[in-house]
Order: structure tokens, then sequence, then C-alpha cells
């Protein structure tokens, strides 16, 4: 059942996956799945995952980046060991051309990950070489963006997938989606490249307006959609002239990244339980 939203178990089948949205027209960042590991050892063994996709990016000149967890590379185990993951990371994404994105969490990390972007990123020969998230339902998300963007760090603007209570978050989504237009707004006019991560098509118009009023490059951002999700609105973008980056999971650890995608939408739960049937 999640293949529909998990590009197959192996390196050779994401890059599949990669190398056919490519044909497309569609650019991708890979995704090894994964989350809070408890050794330095399975910490190191993600990376060496991470590593490997980015060979393969630089030999089939792919038009594509990575996404990282934090917490899939030690976060939760102290100490200096993932900032040094993520450096080496990002000096082999430069090496290869690509790009280093550091997804968001739960609150719990999000202090932390900023810091460790913005550290990573002021090292010599880093500048747009990584990158965060930053999550429209947070009330902190502004400020965080106004620190990001003055250090010239590219931001993926999304409205936020983890459970997070009434103090720090809107519970309306009215709300988040209007949070979500205003910091959308406030990247577009930034100067740096930053992806606009959404499926919702109030979201998408949204964005589309606000690029033809103010006169926007559309080669100056990206939109940015979930593998298998809204695949009409994906081409349907690319054949309008934006650019679309597809965010595409892959490996043995789908079942978390799995819920998370029907806990947002449990119309999926009855799509895929009919193709199941059907198959
Ligand atoms: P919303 O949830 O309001 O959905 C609007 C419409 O989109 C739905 O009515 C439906 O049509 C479609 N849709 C949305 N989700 C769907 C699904 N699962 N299946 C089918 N249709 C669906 N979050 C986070 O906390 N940290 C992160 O690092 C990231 N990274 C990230 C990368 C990229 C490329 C994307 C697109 C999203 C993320 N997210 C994320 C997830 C994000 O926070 C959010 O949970 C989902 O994108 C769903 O929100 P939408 O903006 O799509 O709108």
């Amino acid at each position: 059942m999640s293949s529909r939203f998990v590009a197959g178990m192996t390196v050779e089948e994401v890059i599949e996956a990669a190398q056919t949205l490519q044909a497309q027209g569609i650019a991708s960042t890979l995704d090894s799945l994964g989350e809070n590991v408890l050794t330095p050892e399975e910490a190191e063994r993600s990376a060496a995952v991470y590593h490997r996709l980015l060979d393969e990016i630089g030999q089939k000149h792919l038009n594509a980046n990575v996404s990282v967890k934090l917490t899939q590379i030690g976060m939760d185990l102290g100490g200096d060991l993932t900032e040094g993951i993520v450096s080496r990371l990002t000096e082999h994404a430069r090496s290869v051309g690509s790009f280093v994105r550091i997804d968001m969490e739960g609150t719990p990390y999000t202090q932390a990950t900023i810091d460790l972007v913005k550290r990573v990123h002021a090292q010599p020969g880093n500048q747009g070489r990584i990158g965060t998230v930053i999550q429209a339902y947070l009330f902190r998300s502004e400020a965080d963006i106004q620190d990001l963007v003055a250090n010239g760090i590219r931001i993926r603007l999304c409205k936020g997938a983890y459970k997070e209570p009434p103090a720090l978050a809107f519970p309306e989504k009215a709300d988040v989606d209007r949070n979500f237009v205003r910091l959308m707004q406030i990247l577009l006019k930034s100067g740096v490249y930053h992806g606009i991560a959404t499926h919702d098509e109030a979201m998408v118009n949204a964005t589309t307006q606000f690029v033809k009023e103010n006169n926007i490059d559309l080669n100056s951002f990206e939109f940015q959609m979930l593998y298998g999700i809204r695949r009409d609105l994906q081409n349907r973008l690319v054949k309008e002239g934006f650019r679309v980056r597809v965010y595409v999971p892959f490996g043995s650890e789908w079942y978390p990244y799995f819920m998370r995608r029907l806990a947002e939408r449990p119309a999926n739960v009855l799509f895929l339980a009919r193709n199941l049937l059907r198959r």
C-alpha cells in the first residue's frame, strides 16, 4: 500500500524514480526514510546512504538534492556527531553541484535545527548548499524566516506535519493558511531561492497570483510536492512554466512517514483500501 507514496526500498529504485520525474521536467529531493536513531553507528549508516545518493546524483547528472532529518543522523544522541555528519554531507553536495535540505521535525528540535543549519551554512564554501524548512503552523515562523533570510539561507515553506500544542502552533487550518500566504510573500520578495511546499490549490493559487502581480521571475523559486500526491497539479505547474520539485522518499523505514500522510488526509485510507481490493 505504501508504494503510492514511497518510491521503493533501494537506492537504485529511488534514482530510477528521480530519472522518470526528470524526464517529465520535474526535479527531485531524495529522502532515505528513517528517524530517531538510537546509536552513533545507525546515524553513520543513515549518512552513508545519503553519500551514496549524492554520488549517484553527481554521476547521473540528476537535477536532484537530498532531504535529511537530524534525528536520523543522531540528533538525540548529543555531542558533535550530527553536525559533523551534516558538514560532510554538505561538502559532498557542494562537490557534485547539489544541495542538502534539513527537514524540520517537531518543536523540540526547531531551534537546534535552525542553529545547526546556520553554523554549517556559515562554513566557507557552503553558502547556498544547505537550507532548512519552516512550518507555517508555528507562531515563531515569521521571526525564524527573517533570521534565516538575513543569512541568505534557502527555506522550504510548508504547513507543518507534527502534532503541536496550541501554545506553539495555530490550531485552526484557516490561520495556518493565512500565515502560509504571508510567509510565502516574504520569501518570494527576499531575493533568496526558496521552495513553496504544498498540495493545497488555494496556497498554489495565492502563490501564482502573487508572482504575477509582482513580476517575480519564475526561476527564482520552486514549488515542492510529495511523491504520489497531486501529480495532476505537479504536471500542470510544469506546463505553466513553474519549477517543480518532488520529495521522493524510499527505504524500509516507511511506516511513520506513511502514517503521517494518511493522518493528514483520512480519505487516503479509503483510496488505498479501494486500490487494494481492486488488486
Ligand atoms: P493541506 O493539508 O491543507 O491539504 C490541501 C489539499 O492537498 C488536500 O485537500 C488534498 O487535496 C491535498 N493533500 C494534502 N495532503 C495529502 C495527502 N497526504 N494525500 C493526498 N492529498 C493530499 N512537514 C514538516 O513538518 N516538516 C517538513 O520538513 C516537511 N517537508 C515537506 C516537504 C514537501 C515537499 C512537502 C510537500 C511537504 C512537507 N511537509 C513537511 C508536510 C507538510 O507540512 C504538510 O503536512 C503536507 O504538505 C500537507 O499540507 P498541504 O500544504 O498539502 O495542505
